[in-house]
């Protein structure tokens, strides 16, 4: 990542694939079969890519959240929608917690924040808000997680 990094859907899928691709040959692939988890349904298999596509427009849109100057209560508001949204597409067959998590932090890194600590977040706390979110489409759970657990990089 530098200056210059594009926080596009060309690099998220790349951002799975050279972190998993010694583990998997499926990295960075997009599913396209349907996936439960409990009693949530994510996005059903044949409309992922569209549905990404769809998604990243919009993250375009929003220049990526490279907006220098924006409040954090602002930055934390527009990064748990997209992760929300990101977290009820679950992309990929497996690792989407992980590299979401590792998406939105190297955002947080460009915006001059640290990584979003979520040490003293419960399990259950983090499932329960991604519930709300696919479920219920109300990302206020995983919102406050964010808040709570961004911060300003003071050492630069
Ligand atoms: N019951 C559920 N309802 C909604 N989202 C869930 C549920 N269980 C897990 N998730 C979401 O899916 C993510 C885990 O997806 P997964 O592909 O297994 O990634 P990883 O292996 O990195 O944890 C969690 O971080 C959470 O956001
Ligand atoms: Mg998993």
């Amino acid at each position: 990542m530098d200056d210059n990094t594009v926080f596009d859907e060309t690099y998220f899928k790349a951002l799975h694939r050279r972190t998993f691709e010694s583990l998997y040959d499926w990295a960075g692939e997009y599913r396209h079969f349907n996936m439960i988890k409990g009693a949530t349904r994510f996005c059903q298999g044949a409309y992922v890519e569209s549905a990404s596509h769809k998604l990243f427009a919009e993250f375009e849109q929003a220049n990526y959240l490279k907006n220098t100057g924006i409040s954090k209560g602002e930055f934390v508001r527009q990064l748990a929608y997209f992760k929300c949204e990101l977290i009820a597409l679950h992309p990929f067959y497996e690792l989407n917690g992980r590299i979401t998590r590792l998406f939105f932090d190297m955002i947080a890194l460009y915006n001059g924040y640290r990584y979003i600590d979520y040490s003293s977040i419960a399990p259950e706390t983090y499932i329960n808000a991604s519930i709300q979110c696919v479920q219920f489409a109300d990302c206020r759970a995983m919102e406050k997680i964010i808040a709570d657990g961004l911060n300003l990089n003071d050492d630069e």
